[in-house]
């Protein structure tokens, strides 16, 4: 009977490396990957035009930095795998939403939720999901506005549309969430000084998060009192 079991392992296993193979040389998922790569260019493009507009219009930027970055086959594998959901190619669209991710990094708290209000309305993006991490953190201290969205990609016979993830964040978010995912990568930290570190780090985000408000205020106040003296010169 245990030999009959471990045959029936064995073969799902093999099944399981041949659904690997197949996702990871297939042409229909070259052809996937290619949509979300184009899907990818079409929100980077929003914002950089977004971008340029204001740069036009005022003279500070609120967008610093955009980032953007495909999933790879293996990190796409790892997470059906975790979750425990099928090695196929309709899995990875049905389940993942962010095979396709863009980051936009803003100088100001109001700035993220601009942009963000500034992708929305565009008539050609639907909303799919919100999370705002800045307005409800994470108890290890992360904060972000994530959003999901659908976006049209237009090929020679039909049009399809595909998910992006978008993640917003001031520039002192980013610094500390690139910290904090450092600290995923040392597996042989010693517990203490792990949970040490996980106290610390949040500790950081709650000061950096008031750095945030503070410079905000003097942004303000900086801009109200230029309008002023402008308008009385
Ligand atoms: P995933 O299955 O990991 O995508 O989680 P989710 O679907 O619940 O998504 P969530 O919006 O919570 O997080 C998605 C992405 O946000 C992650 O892939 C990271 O890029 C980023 N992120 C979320 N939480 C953290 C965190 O605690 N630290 C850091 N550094 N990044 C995070
Ligand atoms: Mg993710």
């Amino acid at each position: 009977m245990s030999d009959m079991l471990e045959i029936e392992d064995n073969r799902s296993e093999l099944s399981d490396e041949m659904k690997k193979l197949q996702l990871r040389n297939s042409k229909e998922t070259k052809q996937l990957m290619t949509y979300y790569n184009c899907a990818m260019l079409e929100i980077e493009t929003k914002f950089r035009v977004l971008s340029q507009e204001f740069s036009l219009e005022q003279d500070y930027n609120p967008i610093e930095t955009i980032k953007s970055r495909l999933k790879s086959m293996d990190s796409i594998i790892d997470k059906l795998q975790r979750k425990g959901l099928p090695l196929e190619l309709d899995s990875i669209e049905n389940n993942l939403k962010d095979v396709a991710g863009i980051r936009v990094i803003c100088p100001f708290l109001s700035d993220i939720y601009r942009m963000a209000s500034c992708l929305m309305e565009q008539d050609d993006i639907v909303l799919i999901e919100k999370k705002d991490y800045i307005k409800n953190p994470k108890k290890n201290g992360y904060r972000s506005l994530h959003l999901i969205v659908e976006t049209p990609i237009f090929l020679q016979k039909e049009k399809r549309l595909m998910k992006v993830e978008v993640q917003f964040r001031t520039i002192a978010m980013d610094f500390w969430a690139s910290l904090e995912h450092r600290m995923h990568y040392k597996k042989d930290i010693d517990d203490k000084i792990q949970e040490m570190l996980v106290a610390e780090l949040r500790d950081c985000a709650e000061e950096s998060a008031n750095l945030d408000i503070r410079m905000e205020t003097v942004k303000d106040y900086i801009e109200e009192n230029t309008e002023k003296t402008q308008k009385y010169s």
